[in-house]
């Protein structure tokens, strides 16, 4: 049998380092009161698809009356439950089976509460109400109206899961992430809330919103005259880039450019920056163009009858059709009505139409 192809095996192992790594396992499942939080919605929806049903539109005595029957009745809880899962859906089925019985009892009730709160979190007792988390639904840190100070998430909000600590959101940090992060400064701060606002780029920390607010300059910033201002690193007595690079001063930092392909040297982008020209190419007008070596004053194939063709940085000396070369001129082949077919020209010339002639 013959291999793989080697770029086969190659693509295979790219595609392999390309795929995510397969989630750990506890990843991306629902948790309970997620599942229980999906059934109300499923169950909700329900009400919602059948809410209008036998009821033409009209207004009628008898119309309101059938409705008001068929409301909390026992075809249209059944009508909702079998809508509730997928019929392949397995899991859903199966949970729907066992709590059919409790949600018949919200059914049957005189009054009905919010469904979730009273399914998902006092009946089963699997999620807790918002802003509370844990076993016996806690209040989050910094309390269940504005968890973490509305300034990040509360580890396990309205599951009976998680620990109520609070993971701040960018720039806030401390137990109640009321505090700010370096590179951010507090622009508002009272009883209950804390804004904080990110510096200005130029700062490390500060303590307002321009680059004069500045307590510490972020690295490639100096303090000049009591504000930080970016640092011209190409403007160094030894310049970062290397020879065949240009330097490019931006916020912050800097940024080293290849130079033209046509110079030795530059001081920017482009055959107009180069300090000089490699050889083959000289200055016109400021720029690094190739010289036309064939129509110089001196003659650049200097043998007899030689043909000159330019090239890019160059020049290549031919023999015509019909010509052989020899160490000092072209010398005609054809002899007497004789004629001895030409050798193959001594170079391969890629003709150009727009540069030559
Ligand atoms: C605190 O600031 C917030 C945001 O501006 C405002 O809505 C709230 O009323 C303020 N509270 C107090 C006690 O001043
Ligand atoms: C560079 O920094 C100055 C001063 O902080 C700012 O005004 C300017 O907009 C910045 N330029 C860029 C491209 O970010
Ligand atoms: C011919 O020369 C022109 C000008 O130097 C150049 O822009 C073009 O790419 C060349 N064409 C080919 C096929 O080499």
């Amino acid at each position: 049998m013959r291999p793989p192809p080697r770029s086969a095996i190659g693509l295979l192992l790219l595609l392999l380092l390309l795929l995510p790594p397969p989630a750990p396992v506890a990843a991306g499942k629902p948790t309970t009161c997620q599942k229980c939080q999906t059934l109300v919605d499923k169950f909700n929806q329900g009400m919602a698809n059948t809410a209008k049903k036998n009821f033409g539109g009209g207004n009628t005595a008898w119309e309101e009356k059938t409705l008001s029957k068929y409301e909390f009745s026992e075809i249209r809880f059944l009508e909702i439950m079998e809508s509730l899962c997928d019929s392949n859906d397995f899991e859903c089925n199966q949970m729907v089976e066992q709590q059919e019985e409790q949600l018949e009892v919200w059914w049957l009730k005189k009054e009905h509460p919010d469904l979730f709160s009273w399914f998902c979190v006092h009946t089963l007792k699997v999620c807790c109400p918002p802003g509370t988390y844990g076993p016996d639904c806690r209040a989050c840190q910094g309390g269940s109206k504005r968890p973490c100070s509305g300034n990040g998430h509360c580890s396990g909000d309205g599951s009976r899961q998680g620990d109520g600590s609070c993971q701040c959101h960018a720039g806030y940090k401390g137990q109640l992430c009321v505090d700010c992060m370096d590179g951010y400064f507090s622009s508002l701060r009272n009883e209950t809330h804390s804004i904080c606002t990110a510096c200005d780029e130029s700062c490390k920390t500060c303590s307002g919103p321009t680059n004069r607010h500045c307590d510490e300059c972020e690295m490639g910033w100096v303090l000049v005259k009591d504000a930080c201002v970016d640092v011209d690193e190409c403007a160094a007595e030894t310049p970062p880039c290397s020879d065949t690079q240009y330097c490019e001063n931006v916020n912050g930092s800097y940024t080293c450019e290849e130079c033209d392909s046509t110079c030795v040297g530059c001081t920017g982008e482009g055959p107009a920056n180069c300090k000089e020209c490699i050889s083959g190419y000289t200055k016109e007008s400021g720029q690094c163009a190739d010289i036309d070596e064939c129509s110089l004053a001196e003659k650049a194939c200097r043998r007899k009858n030689e043909n000159c063709y330019n090239t890019p940085g160059s020049f290549v000396c031919v023999c015509p059709d019909g010509f052989e070369e020899t160490e000092e001129a072209c010398v005609q082949t054809v002899e007497g009505g004789e004629c001895i077919p030409p050798r193959p020209p001594s170079f391969v010339y890629f003709h150009n139409a727009t540069s030559s002639h």
